[in-house]
């Protein structure tokens, strides 16, 4: 009957948990599908704690009350733009989770022992050695991984990435070593605790270096790659456990992380081994054969862009990352009001990698209330810029770089990017002359039909209220 009520919660949980991931595909629908996994959470929870072999409640309750309020105080407390490393920070939990379920799994395989008999010792027990392996391989390369992805987002540890010498080799030769320490691990089933143990280190080392080989600038993509990498550790725990549940997460986790980093990968038109083995992403790797700017940026006021957008009819928003470094969208929010009461179309273009996480503007927007039906995808709008009177570009860079289609040498040379400089006018609202992400420069801010509105993007963006207020 238990194993029975178990199984029934274990499949609404993993209903839950698909039906919260198809929730989170859409901006509208988000904020069920966040509480339709929070739900799933919950079930599986109490799930495993009403389970009669789960003893030592005692312990186990207040120990995860004391986690929900350090999670509960964390989250709140993060800032948007800090999110990377929390989700870093949180990945290597799943990672050290793995790594000492699969040590503790190995030291009672014992236990296990008798209860094989017949065919079960030769068929049974290798398999579950082979699962604590691999369970123990990933959990420590994404637990190693992700402190070192933590601590580069942190500024702990220098963003530049450590390019040794023979670096493929060195990762080639660490992987290699953790396989061939399965042959002494298996021969040993009782007793190879040492190979795993060895085996660990090695494993830690490689998540080390695989991670400090990257430059801190594409540790988002690295992130997302791990969070793949603590499903793929989480199923295999499910394995070991026998843990439907825990293995249809991680597969779940394990492939949408995967996916959501191919994605990335395309929106900046890399390959994710470009983004492994590259140095793309380093302060000075991104400088490379790009056509020189040449060019005036003409400045305009305040009051000389308020007057620009009372007189268009068609206004479309890019927001990138320095809209997020300034929390300047409810200031938008006020601008977009008040263009909207006069009759102005308003509308927003949103980068696959606007900012410096995924969906990471989408957040922003819903946080200040905007509407949905007026936030679009780039491909959704891109061939509207033609008929737009006035783009404003609030903090954002390299998506609206025409460098990507224009010139072959430069190093975002084939990223799809937001084409505003077809629209009549463009406004760009930075602080001064600083370059995104990429460190490239962007040809766009000396074009004819582009204007610079200099300030910090709050700062300019209640300016340019308090501009339209003045104007009937
Ligand atoms: P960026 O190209 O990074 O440009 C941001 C611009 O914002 C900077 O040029 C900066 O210029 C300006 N800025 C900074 N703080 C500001 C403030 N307080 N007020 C006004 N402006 C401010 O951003 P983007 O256009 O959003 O592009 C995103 C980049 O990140 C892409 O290259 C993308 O490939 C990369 N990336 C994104 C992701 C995801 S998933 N979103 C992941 C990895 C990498 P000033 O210093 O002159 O103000």
């Amino acid at each position: 009957m238990e194993k029975v009520a178990t199984l029934l919660a274990h499949l609404i949980a993993s209903v839950l948990f698909i039906l919260s991931l198809r929730g989170l595909s859409s901006q509208e629908t988000s904020r069920r599908g966040n509480m339709l996994g929070a739900a799933g959470m919950l079930i599986a929870i109490l799930a495993t704690l009403t389970q009669s072999e789960v003893q030592g409640l005692g312990n186990t309750i207040p120990a995860l009350l004391v986690g929900a309020t350090i999670g509960g105080f964390l989250a709140a407390r993060v800032a948007m733009t800090s999110m990377p490393e929390l989700v870093a920070l949180l990945h290597s939990f799943v990672g050290a989770a793995a790594v000492l379920v699969g040590f503790a799994s190995y030291l009672s395989i014992e236990a296990h022992a008798p209860k094989t008999e017949g065919f079960h010792v030769t068929l049974v027990s290798p398999i579950l050695l082979g699962e604590i392996f691999v369970d123990v391989l990933i959990g420590m390369i994404t637990f190693t991984g992700s402190v070192v992805a933590f601590l580069k987002l942190k500024g702990l540890v220098g963003g530049a990435p450590l390019l040794l010498p023979g670096r493929h080799f060195l990762n080639l030769a660490l992987l290699l070593g953790c396989f061939a320490l399965a042959v002494p691990y298996g021969g040993h089933p009782i007793g190879g605790v040492l190979w795993l143990g060895l085996m660990a280190v090695l494993a830690g080392v490689l998540g080390v270096h695989l991670v400090m080989a990257i430059g801190g600038a594409d540790m988002p993509v690295v992130v997302s790659l791990l969070n793949s990498y603590s499903g793929w550790t989480a199923s295999a725990a499910g394995f070991m456990l026998g843990n439907d549940l825990l293995i249809v997460t991680g597969a779940l986790v394990g492939s949408s992380g995967a996916i959501l980093s191919i994605i990335m990968c395309r929106a900046m038109n890399r390959s994710i081994w470009n983004v492994l083995f590259g140095g793309f992403g380093t302060a000075s790797g991104s400088m490379s054969k790009a056509a020189p700017v040449v060019g005036e940026m003409l400045e305009a006021s305040a009051a000389e862009v308020g007057q620009m957008l009372v007189q268009s009819r068609e206004v479309v928003i890019v927001p990138g990352y320095g809209m997020a470094v300034a929390r300047a969208q409810h200031a938008v929010r006020g601008l977009v009001e008040d263009l909207r009461r006069r009759g102005i179309g308003v509308r927003f273009a949103i980068h696959p990698v606007a900012g410096r996480l995924p969906g990471h503007m989408n957040v922003l927007l819903a946080e200040a209330d905007i509407p949905y039906d007026i936030v679009l995808e780039m491909d959704e709008i891109n061939h509207d810029f033609p008929t737009t009177d006035v783009v404003l570009v609030i903090g954002a860079n390299d998506i609206v770089n025409p460098a990507a289609l224009e010139d072959p040498g430069s190093p975002i040379a084939g990223m799809p990017v937001l084409e505003v400089w077809k629209s009549k006018m463009v406004v760009v609202m930075k602080r001064g002359k600083g370059a995104g992400y990429a460190g490239i420069d962007n040809p766009l801010f000396v074009r004819p039909n582009t204007r610079m509105l200099y300030g910090d993007a709050r700062v300019s963006a209640e300016a340019l209220a308090a501009a339209l207020a003045g104007r009937a």
